[in-house]
């Protein structure tokens, strides 16, 4: 049966990947209280349904820092999503190339910088996460200047790496070594398609942007202490001008959820930022990002975008989160499910169902283009907790 949801993709991927790398994608930190909040709170927004408002023609597109794309969606930046699938990270940046949306790509992919570039042939985002070495960032900057990269995402809610139980359990942990690889090839023993095309196929760096960094073929967990004590925690707003002299594109920032960062942000020299707690994955009992947004919207006034991530998973989750203020909208696990279920084919269809969703939605709440999406298309109970200091 062919997959109609995102929910479909996740089902498969739990099939396909062995259990450690499942996990890897689908847990959220410690309680997971945050990660399952971004989706609660995204299902308690009620959407208006309006009638006969001539919805024959509907408009998708929309522009974000100069470009024109298909959809208000973006796909947010997965590290190590070469461990989905082979190449993992050149499948979905294709997908995202066929159906005209931007694909982000993750300072910790498996691909580096230049093989996505030269197998997409068109330009991408950058996500970096700050590391203690400033010389390595410098080039690492410079790479993806080369790279053609359009837009600089700098990870800010990631000075330390999030406590994420399912990983632990499912073996991703400290245990000695032999103890460790023992489970793990006993998973991917279950996993036989998995282990061909990215264990046997693999790449010799599982972060292929730092190879110069990490030890070549350290195992996983190896490359999470390395990320762990790599990143830098002493990371404050007066390091964006040093990021700034080095980014002459647009810079965005990715993980605020605080109105009063916000109006920090405000004030430094970026060109637009992601309301996101990294899909529930950092500070666990943190709020959701549909919670945050339309007082970061206020809280920005207009000055740049304002993207927003947290269990998106449908047509009619960019249709809610662009009612709350967004001009646009990411998802994360979302197309991590359909590559790893079915490669970059999965996401470009995947890309495909959320776009026919979202134009539906629209037809369905009466709107036609994305500029006319806003707070009038959320209705019933929400909508009174929503007008009454702009949360829900
Ligand atoms: C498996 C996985 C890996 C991620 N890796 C990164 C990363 O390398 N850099 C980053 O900024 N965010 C990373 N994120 C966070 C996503 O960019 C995004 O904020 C989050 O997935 C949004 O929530 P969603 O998965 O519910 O859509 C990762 C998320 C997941 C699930």
């Amino acid at each position: 049966m062919q997959p109609r949801s995102v929910e479909d993709y996740r089902g498969l991927a739990a099939r396909r990947l062995p259990a450690f790398m499942f996990e890897y994608v689908d847990s959220g930190s410690c309680a997971e209280v945050t990660m399952r909040r971004n989706r609660d709170s995204l299902n308690a927004l009620a959407l208006r349904q309006r009638v006969l408002r001539d919805v024959s023609e509907i408009d998708t597109s929309t522009e974000l820092f100069g470009t024109r794309w298909a959809l208000p969606f973006a796909l947010s930046p997965v590290g190590m999503a070469g461990m989905l699938a082979r190449r993992g990270e050149v499948q979905a940046a294709r997908a995202a190339r066929e159906a005209a949306v931007p694909f982000t790509l993750s300072s910790a992919s498996v691909c580096p910088l230049e093989e996505v570039a030269a197998g997409t042939g068109s330009p991408f985002w950058f996500q970096l996460y700050m590391l203690n070495d400033r010389g390595y960032m410098q080039e690492l900057l410079q790479r993806a200047r080369t790279a053609g990269c359009c837009a600089l995402l700098v990870t800010v809610d990631t000075p330390v790496l999030g406590t994420r139980y399912r990983d632990f359990r499912a073996g991703i942990s400290n245990d000695p070594w032999p103890v460790r690889a023992a489970r793990l090839a006993g998973q991917v023993a279950t996993k036989p398609a998995w282990a061909w095309h990215v264990g046997l196929h693999g790449r010799p760096h599982m972060l292929g942007n730092m190879a110069a960094a990490v030890e070549a073929g350290s195992p996983l967990a190896a490359v999470a202490g390395w990320m762990q004590s790599s990143l830098a925690a002493s990371l404050g707003w007066k390091d964006l001008e040093w990021i700034r002299d080095r980014w002459s594109g647009p810079l965005l920032l990715k993980g605020l959820l605080d109105a009063e960062d916000v109006r920090m942000a405000a004030a430094s020299p970026i060109d637009g930022l992601v309301v996101s707690n990294h899909g529930g994955r950092q500070l666990d009992g943190a709020m959701a990002t549909a919670e945050v947004l339309p007082g970061i919207v206020d809280a920005v006034g207009g000055r740049f975008p304002v993207l927003v991530d947290g269990g998106v998973r449908s047509g009619a989750d960019i249709l809610r989160m662009l009612a709350l203020g967004a001009s646009a909208v990411m998802a994360g696990r979302a197309w991590a499910y359909a590559l790893a279920a079915a490669g970059g084919a999965g996401v470009e269809r995947l890309l495909q169902l959320i776009s026919q969703e979202l134009r539906i939605a629209m037809a369905l709440a009466g709107v036609t283009r994305i500029a006319d999406i806003g707070p009038d298309c959320l209705g019933g109970f929400s909508r009174t907790h929503e007008t009454q200091g702009r949360t829900i």
